[in-house]
């Protein structure tokens, strides 16, 4: 008894050692370090803390009680951790994701889900749907006018999350999507986009959504995404380190 309660001391010992390490690597490496494990990039170190951070950020600012009932369609969702959140709050929830890959592994937990590439189908197309989540994937998109559109036609709420650019102006800046790090499991088209808060804004309201509410706050900030930025107008989407980031509550 008392050597197993060693052994098991030791481990955790062994494991907090090998924790303290791991936070003082820096973090592209830790990152390269754990895709090189076998870990996808959804289960990285820093993706979870940006996955509990929005969320912490997201329920804060709303009151979901009011949307008890309506059902969840999550858009780009990786391996559907956030609408997981959402199932646990007793939500009917399907997620979709433009990559097979992840929808597999989805359907493999039993998740409600199925392939939807929002570059070649509206979610207006795919059916009635109240909510829709679409976190972290905007920006990925070559053509986010025709998502937001779509949203616009057939949702009662859209919940957005994306990377933006710091400009005063409703712009739209054009990047060349990279394929990851270790692994191509992020854009689908080799298109990308870093539009201005004032675009999203505007595209919101034109597509149909009559409250448009930012609710970006330090809550929701994590090791390499920041919602607290200071606007400067600079144009830019990365600064020291971390990407310019804002979450909306859109509804009609
Ligand atoms: C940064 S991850 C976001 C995952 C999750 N929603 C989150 O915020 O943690 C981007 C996800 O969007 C998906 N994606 C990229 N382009 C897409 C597209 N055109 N249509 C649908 N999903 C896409 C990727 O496969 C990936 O799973």
């Amino acid at each position: 008894m008392a050597g197993s309660l060693r052994a098991v001391t030791g481990k955790q010992l062994q494991i907090g050692v090998l924790a303290r390490r791991m936070q003082s690597i820096p973090l592209t490496a830790r990152t390269v370090l754990e895709r090189a494990s076998g870990k996808s990039i959804f289960e990285a170190r820093y993706y979870r803390e940006s996955q509990l951070s929005r969320l912490a950020n997201l329920f804060a600012h709303v009151d979901v009680e009011k949307w008890r009932g309506m059902r969840v369609l999550e858009v780009g969702a990786g391996l559907g951790h956030l609408g997981d959140a959402f199932t646990a709050l007793g939500f009917d929830v399907t997620s979709t994701d433009g990559r097979p890959e992840h929808v597999e592994a989805m359907r493999a937990r039993g998740r409600e889900s199925f392939v939807l590439d929002l570059d070649q189908d509206g979610v207006d197309k795919v059916g009635d749907y109240d909510i829709v989540l679409a976190f972290g994937v905007l920006y990925h998109l070559a053509k986010p006018q025709e998502f937001l559109r779509s949203c616009g036609v057939t949702a009662k709420v859209l919940l957005l999350e994306t990377c933006v650019c710091d400009d005063r102006e409703p712009v739209v800046k054009w990047v060349k999507e990279s394929s990851g790090w270790l692994g191509p499991d992020q854009a689908v088209s080799p298109n990308g986009c870093r539009p201005s808060p004032a675009w999203v804004e505007k595209t919101c309201s034109e597509a149909g959504f009559r409250a448009v509410r930012d609710i970006s706050s330090s809550i929701g900030n994590w090791t390499s995404g920041r919602f607290d930025w200071e606007p400067h107008s600079t144009g830019e989407w990365s600064r020291s380190g971390y990407n310019l980031r804002k979450m909306w509550v859109c509804e009609r």
